[in-house]
């Protein structure tokens, strides 16, 4: 059994967004309120941040709706096992930073309880920890004390700091003079040497360059295998699916769900896609249109021909456009790209039924439907680009991109590839191939 590193019990954090002024119409309002105002300003800003019992009962019953009040973190709860990698994801403002502070006590909760065992080492925003006109090695040491380290634990782990950070020529230079990103070196080598049972990481990665990155992603999937638990905020999702096993979904402070990488990644990408499985244009105004051809309408549908956004791995699914030919006599190639949440072009499809197979097509109205085979795309959200060129010359006529987007989900029935294997497989598709294995005895 696994130890709980860190419990979060219904936390919730409340910023207060502004006091209002109340300024006076006379002079000597004005000038009682000048004097008075070294204390008003003490308790604005008291007020800023404390809410007694009473009014935070009256905050919940209006439901946070309040002009100048914001939840910026509402009852979130969850566990983190010891040694687990969590990410952390949601939309800008969703209070993923919010919370890594609370965790890494920085700013306490409104209400709610946090439990954590272990030393923390947290990297929050581009050299929080260091003091500006300290020089590098100095800070390292400052970081180290403020862990708990004795200088002899701090100068065994120096060199590898120091290596890792790959700014050694600036270690006697004041930090204020460093560049963001060699800032962050320092300081992600920092956080990630000194052996913290607890690592959490907010996003920083994204200032370094890609082989800093890349390295970052290496030494905190390291910091996991060790037995250390690595917390995680990125809006990068193929870094968050690589990286981390279990993925907590936040919006506007709430928590939305959380459950394995892959499928949390894919559900948020799709929540946040403003593509559907379905479009239709009624206007023709505004359709998609060349010269000889106009798209009516695109869609995702089963086998049954009903729209549909989630598929089973084994089930085939069905990608769809409507046109119309407005010039007879080209002959058409109406073709799909299917993308993974990636970006990676996993294949490109060309309409080619035999009956109009280098055949000029009429002015008319046309449905083409291609089908994807059940077991052939692996799990994850996919998004569609549906366009349509005529052949000899090749004149788009449209080209809508991730104008559709579906997600397949993984099955444990039996018949796909993973066979028994419980997790999730690797790789851009998960076909079902022959396999045969002969035994000869030795
Ligand atoms: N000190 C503060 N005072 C008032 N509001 C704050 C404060 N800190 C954060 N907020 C608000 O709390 C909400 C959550 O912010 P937070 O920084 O946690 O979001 P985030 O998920 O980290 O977003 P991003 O992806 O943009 O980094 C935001 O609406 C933000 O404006
Ligand atoms: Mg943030």
């Amino acid at each position: 059994m696994s130890q709980i590193a860190v419990n979060v019990e219904g936390i919730s954090k409340i910023y207060r967004l502004g006091v209002k002024e109340r300024s006076s119409d006379n002079i000597a309002g004005m000038i009682w309120d000048f004097v008075r105002s070294p204390l008003n300003n003490f308790r604005k800003y008291r007020s800023l941040y404390r809410f007694d019992e009473a009014e935070l009962q009256g905050l919940e019953a209006e439901n946070g709706q309040m002009d100048d009040i914001l939840w910026a973190l509402k009852n979130v709860s969850f566990s983190v096992d010891e040694g687990e990698v969590v990410g952390i994801i949601g939309g800008n403002g969703a209070g993923k930073s919010t919370l890594l502070k609370i965790l890494s006590r920085i700013t306490p909760p409104t209400t709610g309880e946090v439990i954590i065992r272990g030393r923390v080492s947290s990297l929050l925003e581009v050299g929080t920890g260091f003091h500006p006109e300290l020089t590098g090695r100095e800070n390292v040491y400052l970081n180290g004390t403020i862990l708990g380290m004795r200088k002899k634990e701090v100068d065994q782990r120096f060199d590898e700091i120091v290596a890792f950070s790959e700014v050694e020529k600036f270690l006697d230079t004041p930090v204020k003079r460093y560049s963001s990103g060699m800032r962050v070196r320092l300081a992600f080598a920092v956080a990630a040497h000194l052996e913290p049972e607890i690592l959490i990481v907010d996003e920083v990665l994204a200032v370094g360059d890609a082989a800093f990155q890349q390295k970052c992603m290496n030494k905190m999937q390291d910091v996991g295998k060790e037995g250390r638990t690595v917390l995680f905020v990125s809006h990068n999702m193929p870094a968050v699916t690589s990286l981390c096993d279990r993925v907590i979904w936040l919006d506007q402070g709430k928590k939305v769900s959380e459950g394995p990488a892959r499928e949390i990644v894919g559900d948020y990408l799709l929540a946040g896609s403003t593509t559907t499985a379905c479009r239709q244009w009624n206007d023709t105004e505004s359709a998609p249109a060349g010269r000889f051809a106009r798209l009516l309408a695109t869609r995702v549908i089963t086998e049954k021909g009903d729209v549909a956004e989630h598929f089973d791995i084994q089930q085939p699914v069905g990608i769809q456009m409507e046109y119309e030919v407005l010039e007879g006599g080209e002959v058409m190639l109406p073709h799909f790209r299917v993308k993974n949440e990636d970006g990676v072009l996993v294949f490109v499809t060309l309409d080619h039924d035999p009956e109009w197979y280098q055949r000029p097509r009429p002015a008319g109205f046309y449905t083409s439907t291609v089908w994807i085979p059940g077991n052939f795309l692996n799990e994850g959200p996919y998004f569609v680009d549906c366009a349509l060129i005529t052949r000899h010359p090749d004149i788009p006529q449209f080209n809508e991109l991730a104008v559709l987007s579906f997600a397949i989900a993984g099955s444990m029935e039996p018949g796909t590839a993973r066979g028994d294997w419980p997790g999730r497989l690797s790789g851009v598709v998960s076909p079902v191939l022959e396999w045969k294995t002969d035994y000869r005895k030795g």
